[in-house]
């Protein structure tokens, strides 16, 4: 065990213990997630309390609908509050610094969700702040939580996440999630990562490091359907052009995985996507219409290999078991027993086994 549970920066703090021990919790609580149940099943029978009396705030300096809308969701199904702080309206409007404004939070709350669009900004504002911050995204560096749901994805749909031989697609170079699930990989067996990128777009040194990562930088990303169909991949993980971290024209790198695409993957392959996937056009995609998006095409979302949306949803249980652990280390547990764990919090031990 190496993560400290005093707070949630990085995912080097992670070892093998540390990954297994948040998901399994995790899929203890998928029954009290509610995220795939009607609302007179499991969880609203069995409310939880574990987090009774405590305040959640999400602090957002970016954008953000699964991260901060799954964080809060995570914490009213434990029995928590939440305070979602808004920047609209708030005294950033005076010129008040991030981290005053941070400071001030902190007494509000128990705990703090925060997003920050630079790099490595987080772990340094939870140096100064006292009471236990989880990253929510830093920049291009990393976005941990959601390596922990899409390690929980994997295992769920593939068994186990040792053994895969995994694929991302996309903007290697800015995309947060894939640097920090290259980093989470190296604590696996059997790991091979190939990535797929434009050329321009290709994964820094420090994340190929200590996994076995071959990468295939295309002029045009129309071949990725040939380089899936010779590579073989079990999971697929495509992401989005990150334009809003880099100047010029992004569109140039932007691709689509279609109908016809999908063809070159297994049968029983999985794709997989952080989300969101963005509009080609300028259009809204007001009710139902839903306009034609890069990195999938929507005709692929009745494929069942398309996980997205069910990894997403994931965000709920991963993120309740990382409030739970964060919130008992600050009550005084530091070492964590699930057996124990589950025991007292009234929680069913069979629940450990959930989802085998
Ligand atoms: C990702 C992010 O914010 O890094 N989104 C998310 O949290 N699910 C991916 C992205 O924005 O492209």
């Amino acid at each position: 065990m190496k993560w400290d549970r005093k707070g949630l920066l990085s995912i080097e703090q992670f070892d093998r213990e540390d990954f297994d021990l948040v998901l399994r919790l995790a899929g203890a609580l998928e029954p009290y997630s509610g995220i795939f149940e009607a609302p007179d099943s499991y969880f609203t029978r069995h409310p939880l309390d574990l987090c009774e009396g405590r305040i959640l705030v999400t602090a957002f300096f970016e954008d953000s609908t699964r991260t901060r809308g799954s964080f809060q969701t995570a914490m009213l199904r434990l029995g928590g509050q939440v305070s979602p702080f808004s920047f609209v309206g708030s005294s950033k409007g005076k010129g008040e610094s991030d981290i005053d404004t941070l400071r001030m939070l902190t007494s509000y709350s128990d705990i703090l969700a925060v997003r920050h669009p630079l790099d490595r900004s987080v772990p340094d504002f939870a140096a100064v702040l006292d009471k236990p911050v989880i990253n929510c995204g830093d920049g291009k560096k990393q976005h941990p939580t959601q390596t922990i749901l899409d390690l929980y994805t994997i295992s769920r749909f593939r068994e186990s996440v040792d053994g895969q031989r995994i694929m991302f697609i996309g903007d290697l170079k800015y995309g947060r999630t894939v640097h920090s699930l290259a980093i989470a990989l190296r604590n696996y067996n059997g790991i091979e990562v190939i990535g797929v990128c434009p050329v321009g777009l290709e994964m820094p040194e420090e994340f190929k490091q200590g996994i076995n990562y071959s990468e295939v930088p295309l002029d045009d990303m129309g071949e990725l359907s040939q380089v899936a169909g010779d590579r073989k991949p079990n999971v697929v993980y495509a992401t989005r052009v990150q334009k809003e971290r880099f100047q010029g024209d992004a569109e140039r790198f932007m691709y689509t995985i279609t109908p016809e695409t999908m063809e070159a993957f297994l049968a029983d392959a999985i794709l997989m996507h952080p989300l969101p996937r963005p509009a080609k056009s300028d259009q809204e995609g007001r009710g139902l219409t839903n306009p034609a998006t890069w990195d999938i095409d929507t005709e692929v979302d009745a494929d069942p290999r398309a996980v997205y949306f069910k990894q997403a949803s994931f965000g709920v249980p991963t993120r309740m078991a990382e409030i739970a652990l964060m919130l008992t280390h600050y009550d005084g547990v530091v070492n964590v027993n699930l057996s124990e764990f589950m025991d007292m919090h009234g929680l069913n031990r069979a629940l450990l086994d959930y989802g085998k």
